[in-house]
Parts: structure tokens; C-alpha cells; sequence
């Protein structure tokens, strides 16, 4: 069966695919001509929609690396038939690590304390530091989508004794985390952490007026999708210096507003929270998987609902 990748992927499963179907990494996406014949497109992070499509006439299957696909565009494939898959389940704990990590990097000035360090300008011991942080524990969490990633963040934040509560499109029956409409939540945490994927509902969900209720001093942490927020009423709020944050996702990768990049209220990481060796792999093991349940004739193992 002839598959084309816009990567090579990263572990072992990669080799399992080459040895049963034929693959070919291609140089540039999309493809400059038409490719009759290819049965399977294997993509990371690489927009699919209709005019891909017309390049692809025999494409049966979009394989997404990653578990959100907004870049593939669902409905102009189930129209020509074309499924798509993604990445779920295997990332969630990569995902989680990094949110508690920005998370406590945003409440604890963890990278200006290093910034501090590394400018020798540490003269004076322990006693009265400039990057005295505020307590992680007792602090309250409000997760915005309490989903595999979500959940796995509230039970990280609950492990450091903080008060966790969650908005979603449903209230859930759930110990994790107590139910707020989302604008309430906004205007009662410490740290904001999203986790819903970017779709049409949630694009710009955390707008300039929602963004205005958080608390002088607050957090906004993002390792969901950064159109998820209204960026440049984020940054505004940034540079004033009234809110915080810890960005690993942002509106126009691998762009980063320049404003960003002085500012010591923000903690900016290059959308790596699934990046972990094991992660990786596992993920490709997950898109390997459902390639070559295509070539077998077998079902998929995590198609994506329309
Ligand atoms: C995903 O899986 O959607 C991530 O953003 C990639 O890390």
C-alpha cells in the first residue's frame, strides 16, 4: 500500500511500517503534483483540506501524529471518504508533566531565579531573593476542559495540595474538581490551564473580556492550542504586567509575539508537551497502528468523529 509522511517518525514502530508498506517521506507539503496511488498520508502538524485532497485522488486515510487535528480538515474528508485518525490516550501524561511544570515555573520564578544565577549578580545568600515566588500548594487550579489531558492535570495539582476546579461543556460527575461556569473560574483561580482542543466553538474562547476577569497576579498556562486565546489581547495584558503565564502554544507557530520575549511575567516553551522520547514513540506506534490496520483491511484503531 503506498503511503506518503511529511516526517519520518521518531521510534522503533516507524520500522515496522517501512517493512510492510511502502513509504515515502516526501520534501515539501503539500505535494507539488498530483500523487495517484497513495492509500495513506501520514502527517505531523500540516494542514489538510480540500485542495490537499484533490492531490491525493486515491487518499483513504489521514493519520494525524498528535491527538488534536485542527489542521486536518475532518469534514472535507469524510466528504470524499478519506478517514482520519489521531494520537489520543498515549500523550496525556507528557502533556500533564508540562503543565504542572510551567505551572510551577510561572508560581515559583523558577526561569528568572535561573536568569538570576547565570547573571552573577547572586550576591547576597538565601535571605531576601528578587524572585521570592508564591506558594504552589493551597493555590487554586481552574482547568478549562476536563478531558484525558485535563484530568491528568487536576490529579497532578491535587498531588501538590492545590484546590482544583474545572469548566467544561458539561458538568461531569467528577471528586477532581468542583464544576465553575467558566467566566466564574476565570475570575477565582491562581492559575488558568487550558485544555480543550481548537475548534470552531473554542477558537478565541478566552477573549479580551474574559481575559480581563482574571485576578491581578493570576496565571494563564497554555499547552492546549494558542487560538484558543485571543493572543494579542494577551499580550497586552502581559506587557502591562497585571497577569502571568507559561506559553507552550501559540496563535502562528513557530512565531512568538516579539513582545513576548523580554518580558520576565511569562515563561514560553516551543509547543513541546508531548515531547518526550517515550511519548514519541508511542505515538508513532499509535499512527503505525492504524496505517497498517488499513493495509490488513482490519478497522481503525482511533478514527476521529466527524
Ligand atoms: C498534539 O498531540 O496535539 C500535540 O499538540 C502535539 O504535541
Amino acid at each position: 500500500m503506498r503511503t506518503v509522511s511529511t516526517h519520518r517518525l521518531p521510534g522503533t514502530a516507524w520500522e515496522e511500517l517501512v517493512r510492510e508498506v511502502e513509504v515515502e517521506v516526501l520534501e515539501e507539503w503539500p505535494p507539488s503534483e498530483p500523487l495517484a496511488g497513495v492509500e495513506a498520508a501520514v502527517v505531523v502538524s500540516r494542514r489538510v483540506d480540500a485542495a490537499v485532497l484533490e492531490l491525493l485522488p486515491d487518499l483513504r486515510l489521514v493519520a494525524n501524529y498528535g491527538v488534536g487535528y485542527d489542521s486536518v480538515d475532518v469534514g472535507a474528508c469524510t466528504m470524499r471518504g478519506v478517514a482520519v485518525t489521531n494520537t489520543p490516550g498515549v500523550l496525556d501524561a507528557a502533556v500533564a508533566d508540562l503543565t504542572m511544570a510551567l505551572v510551577l515555573a510561572v508560581r515559583r520564578r523558577i526561569v528568572e531565579a535561573d536568569a538570576f544565577v547565570r547573571s552573577g549578580e547572586w550576591r547576597d545568600e538565601w535571605i531576601f531573593p528578587p524572585v521570592t515566588g508564591e506558594d504552589v500548594a493551597g493555590a487554586t487550579l481552574g482547568i478549562v476542559g476536563l478531558g484525558r489531558i485535563g484530568g491528568a492535570v487536576a490529579r497532578r495539582a491535587r498531588a501538590f495540595d492545590m484546590r482544583v476546579l474545572y469548566a467544561g461543556r458539561r458538568r461531569l460527575e467528577t471528586e477532581l474538581a468542583e464544576y465553575r461556569e467558566l467566566d466564574a473560574l476565570l475570575g477565582e483561580a491562581d492559575v488558568v490551564s487550558l485544555h480543550v482542543p481548537l475548534t470552531a466553538a473554542t477558537r478565541g474562547l478566552v477573549d479580551a473580556r474574559r481575559l480581563a476577569l482574571l485576578r491581578d497576579g493570576a496565571a494563564l498556562v497554555n499547552t492546549a492550542r494558542g487560538p484558543v486565546v485571543d493572543e494579542p489581547a494577551l499580550v497586552r495584558e502581559l506587557v502591562s504586567g497585571r497577569i502571568r503565564a507559561g506559553l507552550d502554544v501559540f496563535a502562528a507557530e513557530p512565531s512568538v509575539p516579539p513582545e513576548l520575549l523580554s518580558l520576565p511575567n511569562v515563561v514560553l516553551t516551543p509547543h513541546v508537551g508531548s515531547a518526550t522520547t517515550e511519548t514519541r514513540a508511542a505515538m508513532t506506534r499509535v499512527v503505525v497502528a492504524n496505517v497498517l490496520a488499513l493495509a490488513r483491511g482490519e478497522p481503525l484503531v482511533t478514527p476521529v468523529a466527524d
